[in-house]
């Protein structure tokens, strides 16, 4: 292997480390603590873990969180007069509704109706639109995670050619914009580009955010590019991997994430930081 590893998780526990000494320093203040509501609809074995893992993590680092597990049947309705009501409590910084939702909530109707100064997960168009415009407010939780990852490596941005292969709404998209935003020249691909090969063998950043294993051929990778892989597949084996071939990536790789411990630790760290900025804007307001 010839590439250096980018170590999310001690990135991460740096960022919480952080987190939680401010935190400290608002409650020695007297003031009250940051208050996140993580709401759970339904009981998908893996948005389980994720949402155990974020108020573990909140928990920690002296955020108040506010655990909501709402059956799968809520209806969209009642799940926004919730949300309305979270909206106005003065205690409440941050709002998490864990993705995805049962099929008859329409995910974009539950992610607007959140107050976008409460929208921790930066999903709200009015966060995806600030950034467009180059006023981020909240970000994108793995986007930004990812950003935080590229400077404590020594990738240059500005200048540089950046191919994310994936182009959902919540990671792709802002992605993106992060980059661009940071001076890359930006490229993404998804399910309709011809020539994925062309691009990724082209790229000084390489993001993979399919959330498929395979789609790209780690073969591809330009020698002593900036490799950073979003996704996280669990194997017939049990194994949980990325969407690339990690020995083969990093044999080509300059810098790696690997998967898990990669890009993983840093959603919940930036989901801490948005919570901890959100906070403070109100209470500087
Ligand atoms: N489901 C998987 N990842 C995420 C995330 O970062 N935020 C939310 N709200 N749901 C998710």
């Amino acid at each position: 292997m010839t590439a250096r590893i980018i170590d999310g998780k001690t990135i991460a526990l740096g960022i919480r480390e952080t987190i939680k000494s401010r935190v400290n320093e608002h409650i020695e203040a007297g003031r009250r603590a940051p208050g996140l509501a993580v709401l759970l609809v339904g009981s998908d074995p893996a948005s389980e873990i994720y949402v155990t893992n974020k108020r573990k993590a909140c928990a920690a680092a002296g955020i108040a969180s506010k655990a909501i597990d709402l059956s799968p049947d809520i209806s969209q309705k009642e799940l926004i007069t919730l949300i309305e009501q979270l909206n106005e409590d003065e205690t409440i910084d941050g709002i998490l509704v864990q993705l995805p939702l049962p099929t008859h909530i329409d995910t974009e109707t539950i992610i607007e109706s959140i107050h976008p100064k409460k929208d921790v997960d930066g999903f709200h168009p009015y966060n995806i639109g600030r950034l467009a415009v180059r006023l981020p407010t909240l970000r994108s939780c793995t986007p930004a995670g990812v950003m935080t990852l590229l400077r404590h490596t020594e990738t240059r941005i500005k200048g540089a050619y950046a191919v994310i292969v994936g182009a959902s709404n919540h990671v792709g998209r802002p992605m993106l914009l992060e980059l661009l935003l940071a001076g890359a020249t930006v490229t993404t691909c998804h399910r309709f580009t011809e020539n994925l090969e062309k691009h990724v063998a082209q790229a000084d950043i390489l993001v993979v955010a399919v959330g498929k294993p395979d789609i790209v051929n780690s073969r591809w990778i330009k020698l002593g590019a900036t490799v950073i892989d979003i996704g996280i597949n669990r194997r017939k084996t049990g194994k949980i991997t990325g969407d690339l071939d990690f020995t083969i990536a990093a044999n080509r790789a300059g810098w790696i994430t690997p998967v898990p411990g990669g890009v993983g630790p840093m959603t919940v760290a930036t989901l801490l930081e948005n919570t901890l900025s959100s906070y403070e804007a109100k209470i500087n307001a």
